[in-house]
This record gives structure tokens, C-alpha cells and sequence, in this order.
């Protein structure tokens, strides 16, 4: 197989913890995954169709009119939503209009694929050549593996994540599920992240293989991620959360607070999960970047910005080392039920 890896995320900062400066530059990148000219849906219909039955699409109509919102804006003096930075950066994706940030859609295709703007007339062109013809959706996997390399290259260069850089889509995951603004919790209440899974919660109502399904391009379905891709999306999305959650740390300002608690919480679960993972099987690249973490983190820890650094390193090597096809013996750790249903 082709494993791409991932260059350091530039984009996985398409998150909260971005200033107005950096959510600015990303928003003038975004294409729009409908409405607009060139939007993902003229050419991605299934993709887009499924996307809207999610929440990262309803959150646009509804998440600020709820009773939850309105309290969390209340206690930390915001009015709108749309307009608060600290809302804006998670809940929607933003375009630039008239020089300002404007709240546009909910999660979108751009918010784990990249901003698009420069990638667009890539990804889709014979061997990435903007001369090229557009290749036909849907027959993106059946290309010679050499044009293929070649396209994706020449859009990640230009900041695509594709659906092989499972790395940097976590870390968009869990840049924003793990709610990394200490003050919207500790002050304003906001839940201190989801209790998520990369397998459970990207196989549920997210999931949107259609392109890759043996039936496309003619009769394309849902198609469930292989029990190999699974092996490596667990591993990957419990280091991730380790990563994130020890990086959350890094940085906290109130120790003993909603926020602090709750990411230590989070990094030694899925310490715990990770060793599980170790227990079952060895995974060399996994073990030596742990070396570096305490087994147990205490309110009294302090973790340097090097800690998650190194983890994510590990993560990448694990990446291209394995392709899944080596860790069955993990397959009874990895979830089953996932979070909503498919499309
Ligand atoms: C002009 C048509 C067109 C538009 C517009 C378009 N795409 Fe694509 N896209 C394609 C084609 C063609 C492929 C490659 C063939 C395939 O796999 O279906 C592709 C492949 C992809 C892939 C899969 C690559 C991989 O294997 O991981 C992703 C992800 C993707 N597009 C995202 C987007 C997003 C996000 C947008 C909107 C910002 C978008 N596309 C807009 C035509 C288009
Ligand atoms: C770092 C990303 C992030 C930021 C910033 C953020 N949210 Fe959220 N928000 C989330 C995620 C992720 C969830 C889903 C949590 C879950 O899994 O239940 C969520 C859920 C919610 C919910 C539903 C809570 C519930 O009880 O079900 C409300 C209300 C909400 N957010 C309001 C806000 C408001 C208001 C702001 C701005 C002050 C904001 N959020 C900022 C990521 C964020
Ligand atoms: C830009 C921030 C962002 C990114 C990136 C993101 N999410 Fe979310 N996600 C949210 C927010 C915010 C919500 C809650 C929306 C609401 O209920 O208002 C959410 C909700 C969800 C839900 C529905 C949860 C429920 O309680 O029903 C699932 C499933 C989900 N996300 C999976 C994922 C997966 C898998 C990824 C990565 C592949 C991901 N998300 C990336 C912000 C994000
Ligand atoms: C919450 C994050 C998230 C959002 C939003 C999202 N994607 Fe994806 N996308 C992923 C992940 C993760 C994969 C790889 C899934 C896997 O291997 O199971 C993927 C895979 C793909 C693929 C390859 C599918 C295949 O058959 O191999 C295409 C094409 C794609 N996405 C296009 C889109 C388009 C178009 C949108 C918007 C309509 C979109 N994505 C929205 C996370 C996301």
C-alpha cells in the first residue's frame, strides 16, 4: 500500500486555538462544501449528501438557539455564537466577506480535508497537472498507484489531507473535541471535551467511503472501513488523544481546575488503553515514544511541549511502518457499536 505521511500538520490548526490572524488566512482558503462556485458537492454528491445528516452540519442550525448555548454565552458575556471567536473556530467553518470572519456552515469537509482554495484544480487532475483532464469520481483508487502518488502529492504539498493521512485528520478531531480553551470550560461550563473514539465515532454517522466502494463509480455504496484500516485508526486515535490531552496540559493556566482535571483524566484513560494495546501486541515505535510519558499523570505533573511532540512522532512511525494487516491480536479492544448510523 501507499502510505503517505503526514508533513507536520500545518492545518491542524484549524482549530480554537487559532488567532484571528490564523483563522483569517484559513477562512480566505475555504471553497465551501455547498452554495458556493467549485463547492465538494458539484462533484462529491454522495459525500455531501451524507455529511448532511451529521451533526457537524446541523450544529449551523441549531447549536445557538439551544438553551445550553445561550447559558455558556451568558456567563462569559458573549451574545452571538456565530460572532464569538471562541465559538466561531470549532462549531462552524468561516469565509472572509467584506474584510470580516463570517460563520458560513457548520464542521465541513474543509475543517478535516484542509482549507481548498489551493488544492482544488489538483486533486482531481491526472497525475495532479492542472493541464491534465478531471479524473472521473469515484475512480480515484483504481489509478495507477505511481499518477495516484503523484496527485495526492501535489495537493497535500498544497495542503489536502487526504484519506491516507489519518494522522492529521485525528488531530483535527481531536483539536476540536477535546475542547482545548481552558477558559470556555472552567469559566463558561462548556462540556470538557467528547468521549470519543477515532474508530466508533468516524465509522458511525461521519463515515462517507463511497469514492473507494467496490461498486463506484457506477453503483458506489457506503463502504465500512477494512479491519485493517480499524486496527490503525484505534492505535492511532488513542495516541492522538494522549498527544492532544498531554499538550492541553502543556499549557494549563489554572491548575486543579474543570479543564486541567479533565484533560489528566483523558490522558491517563487512554494511557491505559494504549498499554492495553501493548499488553496485546507489540508495537515497537508505539513503545518507545511512551518511554518518554509518566504512566500516571497527577494534578502535581508537569508535561513540556516536547512530551506530545514525541508522541506524534511515534504515531507517524507507527503509520508507515504498519499497515494493519500485523495486529489482529488488538481486534477485541477495538469498539464495535459506532456513534450515530452510517448513511
Ligand atoms: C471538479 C470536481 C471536484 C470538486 C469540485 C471537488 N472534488 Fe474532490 N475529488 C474529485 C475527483 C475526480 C477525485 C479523485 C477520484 C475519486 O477518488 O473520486 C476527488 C477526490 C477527493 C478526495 C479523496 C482523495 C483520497 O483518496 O483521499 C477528497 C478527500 C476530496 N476529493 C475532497 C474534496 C473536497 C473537500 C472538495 C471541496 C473543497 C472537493 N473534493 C471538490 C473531484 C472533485
Ligand atoms: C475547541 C472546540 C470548541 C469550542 C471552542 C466550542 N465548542 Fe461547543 N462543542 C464542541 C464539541 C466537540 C462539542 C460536542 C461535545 C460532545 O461530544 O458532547 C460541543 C458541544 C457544544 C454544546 C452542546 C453541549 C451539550 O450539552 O450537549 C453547546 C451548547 C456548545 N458546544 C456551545 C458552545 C459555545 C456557546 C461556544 C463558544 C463560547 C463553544 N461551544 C465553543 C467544541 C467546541
Ligand atoms: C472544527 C472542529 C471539529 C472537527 C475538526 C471535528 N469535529 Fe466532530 N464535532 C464538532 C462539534 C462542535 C460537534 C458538536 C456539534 C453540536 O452538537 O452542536 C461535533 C460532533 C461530532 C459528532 C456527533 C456527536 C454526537 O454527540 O452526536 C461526531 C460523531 C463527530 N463530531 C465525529 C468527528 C470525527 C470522527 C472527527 C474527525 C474525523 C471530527 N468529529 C472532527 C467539531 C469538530
Ligand atoms: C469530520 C471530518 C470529515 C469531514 C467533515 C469530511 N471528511 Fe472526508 N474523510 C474523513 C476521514 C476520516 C476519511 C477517511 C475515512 C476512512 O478511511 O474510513 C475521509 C475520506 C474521504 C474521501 C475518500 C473516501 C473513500 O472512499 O476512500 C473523500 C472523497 C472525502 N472524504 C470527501 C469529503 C467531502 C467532499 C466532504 C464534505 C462533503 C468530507 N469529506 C467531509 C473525514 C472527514
Amino acid at each position: 500500500m501507499v502510505v503517505l505521511l503526514g508533513c507536520a500538520s500545518f492545518f491542524a490548526l484549524a482549530n480554537s486555538l487559532m488567532t484571528v490572524e490564523q483563522e483569517m488566512e484559513v477562512a480566505s482558503k475555504i471553497v465551501g462544501p455547498i452554495k458556493n462556485d467549485d463547492n465538494c458537492e458539484s462533484c462529491h454528491a454522495l459525500e455531501t449528501e451524507a455529511w448532511q445528516n451529521t451533526r457537524h452540519f446541523a450544529t449551523f442550525k441549531d447549536r445557538h438557539r439551544s438553551e445550553e448555548a445561550v447559558a455558556i454565552l451568558e456567563t462569559i458575556g458573549e451574545r452571538s455564537m456565530k460572532r464569538a471567536d471562541d465559538c466561531r473556530q470549532c462549531h462552524y467553518t468561516s469565509e472572509v466577506k467584506n474584510d470580516k470572519l463570517r460563520a458560513s456552515f457548520g464542521v465541513s469537509c474543509e475543517s478535516c480535508h484542509g482549507p481548498a482554495r489551493d488544492w482544488l484544480a489538483l486533486h482531481s487532475k491526472a497525475g495532479g497537472d492542472t493541464a491534465a483532464d478531471d479524473l472521473k469520481w469515484g475512480t480515484g483508487k483504481a489509478e495507477d498507484p505511481m499518477a495516484r502518488e503523484k496527485r495526492l502529492g501535489a495537493a497535500q504539498a498544497a495542503g489536502m489531507i487526504n484519506s491516507e493521512m489519518i494522522y492529521d485528520i485525528a488531530k483535527n478531531c481531536f483539536g476540536c473535541h477535546t475542547v482545548p480553551n481552558e477558559s470556555i470550560v472552567n469559566d463558561g461550563g462548556h462540556k470538557a471535551g467528547s468521549d470519543f473514539d477515532l474508530v466508533a465515532w468516524s465509522q458511525g454517522e461521519v463515515r462517507h467511503n463511497f469514492s473507494s466502494s467496490a461498486g463506484a463509480p457506477d453503483s458506489p455504496t457506503n463502504r465500512e472501513a477494512t479491519a485493517e484500516q480499524r486496527r490503525r485508526l484505534y492505535v492511532t486515535g488513542l495516541m492522538v488523544d494522549l498527544e492532544t490531552s498531554l499538550e492541553n496540559i502543556s499549557r494549563v493556566e489554572t491548575r486543579g481546575g474543570e479543564f486541567h482535571k479533565a484533560m489528566i483524566a483523558r490522558a491517563n484513560q487512554a494511557r491505559g488503553r494504549v498499554d492495553a494495546v501493548l499488553a496485546a501486541t507489540s508495537i515497537p515505535e508505539i513503545q518507545s515514544g511512551l518511554a518518554k510519558v509518566t504512566a500516571n499523570i497527577d494534578e502535581g505533573a508537569t508535561v513540556d511541549a516536547a512530551t506530545p511532540m514525541a508522541l506524534g512522532d511515534a504515531t507517524k512511525a507507527f503509520l508507515g511502518n504498519h499497515d494493519g494487516t500485523g495486529l489482529s491480536a488488538i481486534d477485541g479492544l477495538i469498539p464495535t457499536e459506532t456513534k450515530g448510523n452510517p448513511y
